[in-house]
């Protein structure tokens, strides 16, 4: 049976969280600069977006920029905004007319003007659509963003706005980035690597994580249906027991 068949369309995540890994080492194989990787990767990223609304995912956020990826060569990090740049102009059309809408999540102010500019015009642009959420973290990292959300709930408890012992689980997310987003189900990261690099270390507090050898500028529709095939195997128990999940509808 054709792969898209098998999988279950009531039981999909809403929220899959992307770590985009391996553009340099697909490159190096191939006697390539590291930004060819990078220029290639962005193929992958319109065709897993893509992929994503068609079959009907709600959330959708890609890793694309670290804050520990400032510390790279100083040419491989202009390459990456020029291409982001580049990017986001070609491409918000398309994003318009397939219903997705663009957010970000990170710290958007240490970008080049020239970026933040563009980005804040597409998420104009597609700000009135309902389709998939496409969220990119872009120079983030979830430390930064957990100590940012820190300060922020000192500064409003300061201010008799809340109460230390009133706040809760659903308060600190508030105070997150991520706010407005349901946390991600599934984790898929790319290239070999079993870590998360400072994604989303909150919010991923219960995701299943699927890891691939597949290079990023090679992972395309088809390993993204393998991964939602291989959650959908998966029996999540939120601490209880098998038994007390059999007789309960996981996906409620
Ligand atoms: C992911 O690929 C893209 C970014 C981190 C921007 P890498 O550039 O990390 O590629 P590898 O891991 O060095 O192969
Ligand atoms: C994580 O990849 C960041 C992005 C994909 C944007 P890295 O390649 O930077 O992660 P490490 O350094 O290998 O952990
Ligand atoms: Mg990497």
């Amino acid at each position: 049976m054709d792969i898209l068949q098998s999988i279950d369309r009531t039981r999909l995540p809403k929220h899959i969280a992307i770590i985009m890994d391996g553009n340099g080492r697909w490159a190096k194989e191939r006697g390539q600069d590291r930004v060819y990787g990078h220029h290639e990767g962005v193929l992958s990223v319109r065709e897993i977006v893509n992929g994503c609304a068609e079959i009907g995912i709600q959330y959708l956020t890609l890793y694309a920029f670290s804050t520990e990826n400032w510390n790279r060569p100083k040419e491989e990090v202009n390459a990456l905004m020029e291409l982001l740049v580049n990017t986001i102009r070609k491409e918000v059309e398309e994003l318009k007319k397939n219903n997705i809408k663009l957010h970000v999540i990170g710290d958007i102010e240490s970008l080049p003007e020239v970026c933040q500019r563009e980005l804040a015009e597409a998420k104009e642009i597609t700000a009135g659509n309902n389709g998939l959420n496409l969220i990119l973290a872009l120079s983030y990292s979830s430390r930064w963003e957990i100590v940012e959300a820190a300060k922020k709930l000192a500064k409003d408890a300061m201010e008799g706005k809340l109460k230390p012992e009133d706040i809760d689980d659903k308060t600190f997310h508030s105070y997150l980035n991520t706010a407005e987003f349901p946390d991600p189900e599934l984790m898929i990261r790319t290239s070999g690597e079993y870590r998360i690099s400072n994604f989303l270390v909150y919010q991923l507090a219960y995701a299943e994580f699927y890891f691939t050898p597949v290079h990023w500028p090679e992972f395309r529709k088809p390993n993204l249906y393998e991964a939602l095939l291989d959650y959908q195997q998966r029996e999540r128990r939120f601490g209880k027991t098998s038994e007390q999940i059999q007789t309960t509808p996981q996906h409620a």
